[in-house]
């Protein structure tokens, strides 16, 4: 359409290569080109359109494209297709393969996850889990090769807490021969950060520790691997579950190993500068608006710190996998965090590819701030889903008896799509109520509305005619029509919730088609023709879906 629009414009002398967009009042799509030519061309954009539409209705090809072009108000160009043409884009997309979207061939490091050892996963950890697999399933969607990293929180201070914890309880046991479990984790961790609260020498003495650990202390080495092992076994569990899955389960640890080669690079580039014994990047930049802090590589007692492992980790990335790009999703509080990390990378030459950071908002509880347990801490994943849960089971009495394989994925799709349908950047209240709900922009709607579409459709022969037999049945195949770009816009932007949104009025589409037309019952050409479109309804919210980590349950 945009084609034949940019011919009749260039015959009539304008330069220009116009778009066509959506409507959402009075027509299916509009060209708003003539109020920008209007100034060029010293015309009203009113009678430029007039030029336009006249030419357009001239034209050989009308009856391919249109029903109706007109001028609408001060010099718009309101489009209705014609039904010819809505059957034989259809036509098109059914052909083509992942549903018309464009293709990428770039090499994608997605850092997300970022969970800390020793630590259970908070709900704090979910965005990052949910958004960034999604990111990561759009991207690798669309034919780029793309490589995930969980980035552990694997050297920090709560290391050298639990390994002094450890020292206390088994003072006389050789380090190999140390027994810890979970509930010894999960125990030891809360008593060690509230002791470090009060007693400044064991403070010290942690911070000691950690100090030596990261300078490859074997005794702690022997401890830390052990807790290593424990966590990241239980972390795995909560995020199986999720179905968040990473390539790489590597840590800041890693990054430490890439010091030894990276400090004197960075010192060779000049740009570390010395601040009382310690040793900074200054990041600063003309034209910042607001005042950017040193990013802090390694302090006077030799200690790194947290930009100087994100440092450590592009240099790595960049030597095992020459990226085309590297993206974060990571809370929206690091964004500062991120700024320095970013411009400390490109100033010290260890990365000039692009780096993104996709901050998102936080899951806030009823008194709209960070959700908190009552007494105050912060909720734990496991605890969020097995609260999700009981509340879907209390919903009605038939969903205790339901299969748990279904219910997990119902569970599952209640908490993504919730999370999913907010604009990454926004924070949102968590209303497990309202998300579990089957009337609403929620998940169960959307797997509610693919059950029940499936229950009634048969084979068909996955031919269109050229009929389109009523309004509703118009505004599905039309909506259907929007998929390519919809997921293109999604994978551009990394904003899944571009698919969330669309999967919602797709799903009310559809439901007003099935309310609206006599589906059963029919045979012949108009039976084949809707059994066409409902089995490809069906087909992208599956795609979809799937996109968005949510699985279709067996029935609900
Ligand atoms: N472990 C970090 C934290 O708890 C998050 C890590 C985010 N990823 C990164 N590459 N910095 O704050």
């Amino acid at each position: 359409m945009e084609q034949l629009f940019e011919k009749v414009f260039k015959e009539l002398g304008y330069d220009v290569t116009p778009k066509v967009v959506k409507s959402n009042k009075d027509a299916d799509f509009q060209c708003d080109e003539c109020f920008k030519l209007a100034k060029d061309y010293h015309k009203a954009p009113v009678m430029i359109a007039g030029e336009v539409v006249d030419k357009l209705k001239a034209e050989p090809e009308f009856d391919n494209y249109f029903k109706e072009v007109s001028v609408a108000g001060p010099g718009f160009i309101n489009i209705i297709v014609s039904d010819k043409y809505i059957n034989d884009q259809l036509r098109k997309l059914m052909g083509k393969e992942i549903l018309g979207a464009t293709k990428e061939d770039k090499t994608i490091v997605i850092d997300y996850g970022g969970p800390n050892v020793a630590k259970p996963l908070h709900v704090g950890h979910l965005r990052s889990a949910v958004i960034g697999q999604a990111i990561n399933n759009i991207l690798k969607f669309k034919g780029n090769n793309t490589i995930s990293d969980v980035h552990l929180g694997d050297i920090g201070t709560q290391m050298g807490q639990v390994i002094y914890g450890i020292l206390i309880d088994f003072p006389d046991t050789k380090p190999e021969d140390i027994e810890i479990d979970l509930d010894y984790l999960n125990v030891t961790y809360p008593k060690m950060s509230a002791l470090c609260k009060e007693d400044e020498k064991v403070k010290a003495k942690c911070l000691q520790i950690t100090k030596e650990l990261q300078d490859g202390d074997p005794t702690y080495r022997i401890l830390w691997q052990k807790i290593v092992d424990l966590s990241v076994s239980d972390i795995k569990r909560i995020y199986d579950y999720l179905d968040v899955h990473f390539d790489l389960w590597y840590g800041e640890s890693h990054a430490y190993k890439q010091f030894d080669e990276m400090m004197p690079y960075l010192e060779k580039q000049g740009i570390l500068i010395e601040d009382d014994g310690a040793k900074i990047i200054d990041v600063k930049e003309e034209g910042d608006k607001i005042e950017i802090p040193p990013c802090l590589i390694q302090k006077s007692d030799g200690a790194y710190l947290y930009a100087t492992s994100d440092l450590g980790t592009i240099w790595q990335r960049v030597k095992d996998f020459k990226p085309d790009e590297i993206i974060y999703v990571v809370d929206g509080r690091q964004s500062m965090h991120f700024v320095q990390v970013f411009r400390a990378a490109n100033k010290g030459k260890i990365y000039n590819g692009v780096l993104q950071h996709h901050g998102f908002g936080t899951v806030n509880g009823e008194d709209n701030k960070p959700f908190k347990t009552r007494s105050g801490g912060a909720l734990k994943l496991e605890d969020l889903i097995k609260q999700v849960k009981e509340v879907f089971i209390s919903l009605r009495e038939e969903n205790k008896n339901m299969d748990e394989e279904d219910i997990d994925k119902i569970v599952n799709a209640i908490i993504k799509f919730a999370d999913l349908q907010n604009n990454l950047e926004r924070n949102y209240i968590f209303d497990i109520k309202k998300f579990s709900g089957v009337a609403g922009k929620t998940g169960p709607y959307i797997l509610y509305t693919y059950l029940r579409i499936n229950k009634i459709i048969s084979e068909s022969s996955g031919k269109l005619s050229n009929a389109i037999y009523s309004e509703t049945d118009r505004a599905l195949r039309l909506k259907m029509l929007e998929v390519s770009s919809v997921i293109d816009q999604a994978s551009k932007e990394r904003r899944p919730h571009y698919l969330a949104d669309y999967l919602y009025d797709l799903s009310v589409t559809a439901n007003n088609f099935y309310q609206n037309n006599k589906v059963s019952g029919l045979d012949g050409i108009q039976k084949d023709d809707f059994m066409t479109i409902l089995n490809f309804n069906n087909y992208i919210i599956e795609t979809l879906l799937e996109l968005l980590g949510i699985k279709i349950p067996k029935a609900m």
